[in-house]
């Protein structure tokens, strides 16, 4: 049977509040996105990520959804929905949405109307001791009810029952729904948290976790409030509605805890590779189990994390595209990490109260007012580096972007047996099929193992002579 399309797939993240204002209220909407699609089908990738689209009072940005089934007013309307699906695949690029099955906002009228779609401590006040994950405790007063409701994440976001039947099928409708319209796959958010513990048990103290956690979350272990087995039956069970969409989980959890999860889903991002340093044996050691598992959605940015260019480094930018895009399997790209955006100014007073604001600020079209994202004053404001923008990257041949672009039309031609070579220390280098991937992630030139021909470098000259120069990466043919 020939390859889903998504196996080798390069996914472009859009922030959809930061990508285009089409109407000059300075917020990015859905006929932005459409206005903009050619920019994606000329960079070369695949598809397209929304993150959500749906109503929402916006305590964290959408990922509070008031409407499983409908799109935000100030981002547009169904039919603009429509629109966008159609004018995507006119191009060739699937859309994949995100899906926010673990809680809904509070603004929901399930909340009121269903209330045994959510969860409830059986006492007065807080059940347990479990962590909310940007600090505080899981649980909240209801004042209404004089209840206490558990939430994952902020307060308004009340964590959704998935023991309850009807909320199971409320929540696969929602699934059909936007499969009847076209879309091609679904980011479904955050789902070690879809089960807790039935028993409500108190977390013991923390054991050693590899990725960043926030505030007394630190502090606890992670038995029982994330990461359950009942989850894998219920994800499994999403097949049906999703009917062949592709499915891609964000589990935060080291390679190790995500293997399960790939029983039912098709891809999972690996998040041990985003937060290595960028260092050889860290970046090794974040990729070599990942990649055995085959089905590894790999991401080194988005819009939870410090951007690419902040996190690695203006002079890492090239290599890292250079890595991330010649990995075997799904790569997923984050608006304007193709113009080496870095982290930029929060909102006074920020929208985020998670410190989030500054890896979401406008896409940066062109040196004019508002970055050619708005004609009014943007939601949040432009990031510190104007000039990195599309209309000039498009035009410098030796740009991050027409790097980016180039990247994505040879990763189409890699073969797909991949092995590490051992190098010098500071090189990271790997074979895939016939060709060979090198990185220099040190300021010193390094010496690099035997190549053939140079068939792409991120910087002229950047691998000759046995060496691989200063932050550095090239693609070259197997020596013969
Ligand atoms: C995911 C999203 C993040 C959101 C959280 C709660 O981690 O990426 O932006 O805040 O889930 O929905």
């Amino acid at each position: 049977m020939a390859d889903p399309w998504w196996r080798e797939a390069a996914v472009y993240q859009i922030y959809p509040r930061s990508f285009q204002d089409s109407d000059g209220d300075g917020v990015g909407d859905l006929r932005g996105i459409t206005d903009r699609l050619d920019h994606l089908a000329w960079l070369g990738v695949d598809a397209l990520w929304l993150s959500p689209i749906y109503p929402s009072p916006l305590a964290d940005l959408g990922y509070d959804v008031a409407d499983y089934t409908n799109v935000d007013p100030r981002l547009g309307t169904l039919d603009d929905f429509d629109e966008l699906v159609a004018a995507a695949h006119e191009r060739g690029l699937r859309v994949l949405l995100d899906f926010v099955p673990c809680h809904s906002s509070i603004e929901h009228p399930w909340f009121r109307e269903h209330p045994d779609w959510y969860i409830w401590s059986p006492v007065d006040g807080p059940a347990n001791n479990w962590p909310a994950s940007f600090g505080g405790p899981a649980w909240s007063l209801d004042v209404e009810s004089g209840r206490w409701y558990l939430h994952s994440f902020y307060p308004e976001q009340p964590d959704l029952n998935w023991r309850n039947p009807e909320l199971v099928a409320a929540m696969h409708d929602a699934l059909r729904f936007w499969r009847r319209r076209g879309v091609d796959g679904f980011r479904l958010d955050a789902i070690d948290r879809l089960f807790k513990d039935e028993r409500l048990r108190d977390e013991p103290s923390a054991t050693d976790f590899p990725l960043p956690l926030h505030g007394e979350a630190a502090q606890l272990g992670r038995l029982y409030h994330t990461h359950q087995p009942e989850t894998i039956d219920a994800l499994a069970a999403l097949r049906g509605p999703a009917d062949g969409a592709v499915l891609v989980g964000e589990v935060f959890q080291p390679t190790a805890g995500i293997v399960r999860y790939l029983d039912v889903l098709d891809l999972v991002f690996g998040f041990e590779l985003l937060f290595a340093p960028w260092q050889v044996t860290r970046l090794r050691a974040a990729i070599e189990p990942a990649e055995r598992l085959r089905r590894i959605a790999w991401v080194i940015s988005n819009h939870d994390f410090d951007r690419l260019a902040t996190r690695v480094g203006d002079e890492n930018v090239r290599a890292a595209a250079l890595l991330l895009l010649a990995l075997p399997g799904a790569a997923f790209v984050y608006q304007g990490d193709e113009l080496g955006l870095p982290n930029g100014p929060a909102a006074t007073p920020p929208w985020d109260r998670a410190g989030r604001d500054g890896m979401r600020n406008p896409m940066q079209w062109d040196g004019g007012h508002g970055a050619g994202f708005t004609t009014g004053e943007p939601w949040l404001p432009l990031g510190p580096t104007p000039e990195r923008n599309v209309a000039a990257e498009r035009d410098d041949p030796d740009s991050l972007l027409r790097l980016y672009r180039r990247l994505l039309e040879l990763r189409r031609g890699l073969g797909n047996a991949f092995r590490f070579l051992d190098t010098a220390p500071d090189v990271l280098a790997f074979e895939r099929g016939d060709h060979l991937v090198v990185v220099n992630t040190s300021a010193r030139p390094q010496l690099a193992p035997p190549a053939g021909e140079v068939v792409l470098e991120t910087h002229a000259g950047a691998l000759a002579a046995g060496e691989i120069a200063p932050h550095s990466g090239a693609i070259a043919r197997s020596p013969g």
